[in-house]
Parts: structure tokens; sequence; C-alpha cells
């Protein structure tokens, strides 16, 4: 394996995992196609920008044409392009639909045209639905996603899982759990609550913020998607996570804590529909297969908390714009009846 193409290389954990590929394997070539999405930013990865084992190409997952040239060029798929916010599927999902499953399939298509040694999909613990309390979901169990999001990232997931049956197409599923680090846009719930944290804005916490989410930091992501690329058993799902339960609560304190900034920034606003409640994976098989994760939760947080703490310029700049109607679309109402109920009481 000597040429890797990763889709969605300018977001978050893509952006990781390609710096993570050039510094691992020196003889790797790299290629990282982005449609630069709101969620994506090239200067996520300025520091390889100059690498000659490093293309960046700007071009859709559904650009049949444009896959067929690029698919033809590598050795293997690492597929991290989605539109990727659970807020924003439940807005409208046209776009989830398109890239999500369409443009999967259209890079399955490609892959199965042109012949490759493996395609990892990455997929997401939220396709599995929540998860009982004390009960972790398995590879085995059937998926039953719950928001539009999570039920596209499904789509493309039984896709990829279909192509092996189907065609054989060396195809390995990982389905991850929530990730933390650097250089997450700030819509998800912790860059969102640290950024908001630092400009003393409040915290919109959705209901009563016990809903419970196991937090995997990215690099340890980023490793294991590694370990799948190279030793994952082709035409299996491994779940990837790392036990680190937290009650969003009791995350959006500890942000506010090591920000030293009051808990009353917090406001419980008008919950999320068709929020999953809690989700759990058993991870044992990935852990069969070599990996564990190396970042507990408290070090995970304060590494992500530090890095928006010194990149005020990054988040601020993604804050800006169509951020701002996004905003105000999502929490302006919430916050103005979570003030007047406050006021009422
Ligand atoms: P992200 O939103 O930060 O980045 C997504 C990237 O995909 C962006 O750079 C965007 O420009 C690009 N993209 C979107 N549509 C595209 C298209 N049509 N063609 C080409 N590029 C396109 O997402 P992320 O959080 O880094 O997630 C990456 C992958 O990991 C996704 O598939 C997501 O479902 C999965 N995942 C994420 C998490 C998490 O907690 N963030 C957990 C498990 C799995
Ligand atoms: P999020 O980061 O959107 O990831 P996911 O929906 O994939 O789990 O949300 C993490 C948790 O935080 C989830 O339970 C919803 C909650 N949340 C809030 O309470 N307020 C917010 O503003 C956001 C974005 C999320």
């Amino acid at each position: 394996m000597r040429r890797i193409l990763v889709t969605g290389g300018a977001g978050f954990i893509g952006s990781h995992f390609v710096r993570r590929l050039l510094r691992e394997y020196s003889e790797y070539e790299v290629i990282n196609v982005d449609k630069l999405t709101y969620a994506g930013n090239r200067d996520n990865l300025r520091d390889v920008e100059g690498e000659p084992r490093y293309r960046f190409v700007l071009g859709d997952i559904c650009d049949r044409q444009l896959m067929d040239e690029l698919v033809r060029e590598v050795d293997a798929i690492v597929s991290l392009a989605a539109e990727t916010h659970v807020d924003r599927s439940l807005l409208g999902a046209d776009a989830f639909i398109r890239t999500d499953v369409h443009g999967t399939y259209v890079l399955l298509c490609a892959a199965r045209e042109h012949g490759i040694e493996r395609f990892v999909y990455v997929s997401t613990d939220e396709v599995y639905g929540e998860a009982p309390e004390g009960y972790s979901s398995s590879e085995t169990d059937p998926l039953q996603p719950r928001n539009p999001y999570a039920a596209s990232k499904a789509a493309a997931d039984m896709l990829c899982l279909a192509f092996f049956a189907s065609y054989g197409l060396p195809v390995v599923v990982s389905r991850g759990s929530n990730t933390l680090g650097p250089c997450q846009y700030p819509e998800k719930m912790i860059p969102l609550f640290v950024t908001n944290a630092l400009r003393d804005e409040p915290l919109p916490l959705y209901g009563d913020g016990r809903q419970v989410r196991d937090w995997l930091f990215v690099e340890d992501h980023c490793e294991a998607l590694d370990l799948l690329l190279h030793k994952g058993a082709v035409g299996e799902v491994y779940n990837v996570a790392a036990d680190n339960y937290r009650h969003n609560i009791q995350v959006a304190e500890a942000i506010l804590e090591l920000l030293d900034k009051p808990h009353s920034l917090i406001r419980h606003v008008e919950d999320r529909p068709g929020h999953d409640r809690r989700y759990s994976l058993d991870w044992s098989k990935i852990r069969a297969l070599g990996w564990a994760p190396r970042c507990g939760f408290d070090e995970a947080l304060a590494k992500t908390v530090a890095w928006y703490g010194d990149n005020e310029s990054w988040w601020q700049k993604a804050r800006s714009g169509a951020y701002q109607e996004y905003y105000q679309r999502q929490y302006g109402w919430r916050l103005e009846a979570a003030a007047r109920q406050e006021g009422e009481q």
C-alpha cells in the first residue's frame, strides 16, 4: 500500500488522520479530496501543505468523474467526507442524503471499478440508536438510527457492507464514538461550549443535560482508523470507543472549571427532538486487534480547551458569516425562552 485517498481530510478527524499517515509512513502519498463545506478548512493542514507526498484536491465525492480519476491513482480509500451535525440534519437533511448516502455510493462504485486493496468507511456509534442503561452495542446489533444524520450514516454503512457481500469489495467499517480534540468546528457540543465560555456567553445545554456520551480523543480515533486500514479484516465492522462516559452537564461543568468561568453560564434550553439519551459501545473486537485508547477524558478535554484558548483566530473565523445565521436559528429562540423562564421564577 503506497497511495491513500482520504475523503473529508480538511475536516476535524480527517485532518488529524492525514497528518498521522504522513508522519507514520514516510513512503506513503496521501491525496485529500474535500469539498470545503462550512466544516472543511484548509488551515487545519497548513503545516503539511508543502509536503511533496501530500496533495489537496478540491472536489465533491458525488462527482463520479473526479472520483474515477482519483481512485484510479490509489491503493486504498479512507472515507470520512460527510455532513456530520445532528442538529443541522434536523433542520434539513438534503445535504446529508446527498453526501453521506449518494456520495458514499459513488465512491464505492469507483472503488469497485478500479480495484483497491482496502476501503475504510468511517461510520458512527449513532447508527445503533440509543443504548439502554447498562447495555453496550456490539457490531452484530441491528442498526436503529433515530435522527436524519444517523440514518444517512447507517445507509452508507450498510451500502459498504453490501458492496463487500455482493462484489467482494475489501471494505472495513469503523463505528466510532463522540470524538473531541483540536480543529473541531464549533457547532458540536465541546467546541461550542468552549468557545462560548471563552466569550462569556451562555452554554446551551439541551434538556436536563443528563444524556450520556462516551468521549474519544481524536488522536486515539485516528490510531484506530490506521490499525483498521492495515489490519482490519475485510467485510468486518469494528466499534471504536474509550469508556469515557460523561453526562453532558458534567462536560459543561468541567469546561467551565478549566476556564475558570462560573457555572451560571450553563443554560438549560429546549431539548433536541429525538435526542438519543445514551450511547455506549462494546469495543472488545478492536481491542483484540491490538488497539486501546491512550488518552483519558480529563487529559483530552484539557488539551482541547487549551488548543481553543491558543487559537482564537481559528475559531473566530469559523464563527463568523453563515455560522451566525445557523446559531440564531438553532439557539436564538431557545436562549430567549430560557431567559423568559428564568425571569418568571
Ligand atoms: P467534519 O464535519 O469536521 O468534516 C467533514 C469534512 O467532509 C469537511 O472537511 C467537509 O468539507 C467534507 N465534506 C463534506 N461533504 C463533502 C463532499 N460532498 N465531498 C467532499 N468532501 C465533503 O466531520 P468529522 O467530525 O471530522 O467527521 C469525519 C467522519 O467521522 C464523518 O464521516 C463522521 O460521520 C465520522 N464520525 C465523527 C465523529 C465525531 O464525533 N466527530 C464520531 C464518529 C464518526
Ligand atoms: P454533539 O456534539 O452534537 O454530538 P452527537 O449529537 O453526535 O452526540 O452533541 C453531544 C451531546 O451534547 C448530545 O447529547 C447533544 C448535546 N448538546 C447540547 O446539550 N447542547 C448543544 O448545543 C449541542 C450542540 C449538543
